[in-house]
């Protein structure tokens, strides 16, 4: 790479004080924890990437607060990030898909609480499919205390400070934001430094990708059941060239989303009331930076999804989330269909929607 090509690739660290200087007073505190998360991710990705070769892979024995077998790669990487997270000495409260209680940290009285999901789409682990990391970063609001309380972490979506996720992909990329729009960083494994290669990333108004387990479709919603025909009825010689991606990975099927636009949903269903998806280390950190993005990321009867009243820090929750027109689409079929007692006939379907 020519020397002036070099100089234009700005690392994580870089991005993130040029970042930190912007705000007058910033203590650089949200910012150290920023650069631990990117440390415990490169060490998580070497591993991930070797799984096959160090035996890290299969089941650790043991079994997750959701009663899911526990892969040892899970471990390695809740044990990394909690590393991370101590680290800065300003995190007092973690609480992690692996540990059914919350974690007070050593700082007690640090400013931040963190929730994450250490490793997303485990079950993909050993059949070598894109897995990930996720967290939401909050500020504490019991300062006046000296340990963090429950009314720390029982905070909705919209109070995050931060929140990001890493994609173990083909490459690793970081992707985060702060409330100041979303960036994404692929790592250098032979330099071992994340550089910035998705700068003020933008989520298209409209998008043709629909990503939902169709495995699921007789408990789900008419409306929804209803919309996602809408979308198969797919004829590309009209203006709906819907085609559906489903990875399994939350991480990776969101990314894509991002990137090309169109729905991520992992609906509430009659098997599954609540949903599958937690909304505290899944879909609210999610959510914060497809609305970021310019997306939404709304909830089974269309209202915000960051709004949701958080009740248990372990709490499931139904997600729809991505580009704009589509998700309003969507709540639309959800809203439309709940009012009629049968289906919209397929005229009012297409005077609907053109
Ligand atoms: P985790 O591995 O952290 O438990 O998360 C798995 C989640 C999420 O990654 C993905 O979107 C969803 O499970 C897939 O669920 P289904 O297999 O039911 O579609
Ligand atoms: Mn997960
Ligand atoms: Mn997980």
């Amino acid at each position: 790479m020519s020397p002036q090509k070099q100089d234009r690739l700005i690392t994580l660290e870089e991005f993130i004080i040029q970042g930190q200087n912007r705000f007058r007073g910033a203590t650089g505190d949200l910012s150290q924890l920023l650069r631990d998360i990117g440390l415990a991710a490169k060490i998580i990705s070497r591993e991930v990437n070797k799984a096959g070769i160090t035996n890290i892979l299969g089941v650790a024995g043991s079994t997750n607060v959701q009663g899911e077998a526990v892969k040892k790669l899970d471990v390695f990487s809740n044990n990394q990030m909690l590393h991370a997270l101590a680290r800065s000495k300003i995190v007092s409260l973690v609480i992690s898909e692996e540990n059914e209680e919350m974690i007070r940290m050593q700082s007690s009285t640090g400013k931040y609480v963190v929730f994450m999901d250490p490793l997303d789409g485990s079950s993909n682990i050993d059949v070598n499919v894109s897995i990930g990391t996720i967290f939401g970063i909050y500020m504490r609001t019991s300062d006046n205390e000296d340990y963090p309380v429950d009314v720390d972490a029982l905070q909705p979506g919209s109070q995050q400070v931060a929140a990001g996720y890493v994609l173990y992909g083909s490459s690793t990329i970081m992707v985060y934001t702060t409330g100041m729009g979303v960036n994404g960083f692929t790592l250098d494994p032979s330099i071992g430094e994340f550089f910035l290669s998705h700068s003020d990333i933008k989520i298209p108004e409209f998008g043709s990708f629909y990503s939902i387990n169709e495995g699921n479709y007789s408990s789900w919603s008419p409306g929804l059941q209803k919309y996602i025909e809408y979308c198969k009825e797919n004829d590309k010689s009209t203006s709906r060239p819907y085609t559906s991606r489903y990875i399994g990975s939350m991480v990776a099927d969101v990314h894509r989303t991002l990137l090309k636009g169109g729905t991520f949903i992992y609906p509430e269903s009659r098997t599954k009331p609540n949903g599958k998806l937690r909304l505290m280390y899944e879909c609210n950190p999610m959510a914060f930076i497809i609305e970021q993005a310019g997306g939404m990321a709304i909830d089974k009867n269309g209202d915000r999804l960051m709004d949701r009243e958080v009740k248990q820090i372990h709490q499931r929750s139904e997600v729809y989330l991505g580009s704009r027109e589509n998700i309003l689409a969507c709540a639309d079929f959800m809203k439309k269909y709940k009012s009629q007692k049968s289906g919209p006939s397929e005229k009012k379907l297409e005077e609907a929607f053109h």
